[in-house]
């Protein structure tokens, strides 16, 4: 019979031992130990979960119809492969982009997002510290609740950039583009894919109003999620701060925001009215790209609105590397939709997209841990987008691009 081998054991090593302890007490803030212990962003959407009432968590990860949209962008970004060097000195990235001419430190933007205080009462400013400090562009939506002038009178460092729907009224616009222009925003973002809302059956059936209405089951989700509800009532007035003082109703509003006449002509108005630069968001062919780059808009974002609008629309991530074939020399084409971790980010800018725009992955981290849980998902992000870029072998995104990904037909 072979022989066992056996470990010789000696006396008990106890300086060995206490210089294995970790002499740290235990974090008695579950909400800050369960942010600082996330490893993905799933992780943090599982923490935001219980610390919001389901309509709010609900109005975040929903999307419309069968909510087919999001699923498709999650998967089709599953199956990018990347493309991989080895032997090739990695030990310094560089993995910043030039955005309008200025530096950024990660292809990331912060994408618009309406209601944001509803997620967590810090709301915008809190987003858009986290970019500032990061060196990252934020988006403002005219959904937001927090107003231009609010935002920078918080944040006055940074660069911001204002979403814009071409209202019913031209006027309207004028007036919400002149609050961005006054408040030292540097770029308007049209959102094109909203001829009318999408319908979100989630919303609907959780009866989603702005601010929640209290009925008698909300006396149940205030005993389930006190903070959030004390948070509510002792901070803010929760309203769309751009439109402060229209007295509307939400439904008139929604119906005054959204103009189902919108065409490329209120493109063409928009440029010559505001002046600076514009980018397109909700461009879903290679078509419309086309006739935009003619037009000269700065960017546009191949985007289904987190599937929040078409539902069983084209896949922007499987569009990318036909729009960027077709237009990428003469605009910017940046893509969004289910980007939850820095591998993704990788897959977009390995087939061509100069940055990506993230929605609900800084949603989640906001609802989590307030600012704290946003800046977590930065981190989380440069983390495995970094760490991809090494294992890629590339050393700027000029090489994640030339180093390139394909999708794999599964
Ligand atoms: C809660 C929520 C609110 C949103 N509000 C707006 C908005 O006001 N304007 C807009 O252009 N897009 C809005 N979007 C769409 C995002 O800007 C972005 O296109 C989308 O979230 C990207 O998908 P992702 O959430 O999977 O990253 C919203 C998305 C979410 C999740």
């Amino acid at each position: 019979m072979a022989k066992v081998i056996k470990s010789k054991r000696n006396l008990p090593n106890l300086p060995y031992f206490y210089s294995l302890i970790e002499w740290t007490l235990p974090n008695l803030n579950r909400r800050k130990s369960a942010s600082r212990k996330a490893q993905t962003i799933h992780d943090l959407a599982r923490s935001a979960k219980k610390r919001v009432p389901r309509v709010v968590y609900d109005y975040v990860e929903g999307s419309a119809f069968d909510e087919i949209g999001s699923a498709r962008s999650s998967a089709a970004l599953r199956r990018v492969q990347f493309n991989a060097r080895t032997l090739r000195d990695v030990s310094n990235l560089d993995s910043s982009e030039m955005i309008l001419g200025q530096k950024v430190d990660l292809p990331i933007i912060f994408s618009p997002t309406g209601y944001t205080r509803l997620m967590h009462h810090v709301g915008e400013p809190a987003v858009a510290s986290v970019a500032s400090k990061n060196n990252l562009i934020y988006s403002l939506s005219t959904m937001g609740t927090t107003s231009p002038e609010e935002l920078t009178a918080a944040v006055p460092l940074g660069r911001k950039w204002f979403q814009l729907y071409v209202m019913q009224n031209r006027a309207d616009s004028v007036a919400v583009i002149n609050q961005a222009r006054r408040a030292g925003f540097e770029a308007l973002i049209l959102t094109v894919d909203t001829p009318v809302s999408g319908l979100r059956l989630r919303d609907f059936r959780n009866g989603l109003t702005i601010p929640p209405r209290i009925r008698p089951g909300t006396v149940l989700a205030i005993a389930r999620k006190p903070v959030w509800w004390i948070n509510l009532f002792t901070t803010k007035k929760l309203e769309f701060a751009a439109f402060r003082g229209w007295d509307k109703s939400l439904v008139e509003l929604a119906a005054t925001i959204f103009s189902p006449a919108i065409s490329f002509d209120d493109v063409k108005w928009l440029q010559e009215t505001w002046k600076g630069p514009v980018i397109v968001k909700g461009v879903q062919s290679v078509e419309d790209a086309i006739t935009l780059a003619k037009m000269g808009v700065e960017g546009i974002v191949l985007s289904n609105h987190g599937g929040r609008q078409l539902d069983r629309g084209p896949v922007p991530v499987e569009l990318l590397p036909d729009v960027v074939k077709a237009v990428g020399k003469k605009l910017d084409v940046y893509i969004d939709g289910s980007i939850m971790s820095g591998q993704d980010v990788y897959a977009a800018i390995a087939l061509g997209a100069k940055a990506v725009f993230i929605g609900r992955a800084y949603l989640y981290g906001l609802m989590a841990d307030g600012e704290r849980g946003v800046e977590k998902v930065v981190e989380l992000l440069r983390r495995d987008f970094l760490n991809t870029m090494a294992l890629t072998g590339n050393r700027t995104l000029a090489e994640v691009r030339e180093t390139g990904a394909i999708f794999r037909n599964e």
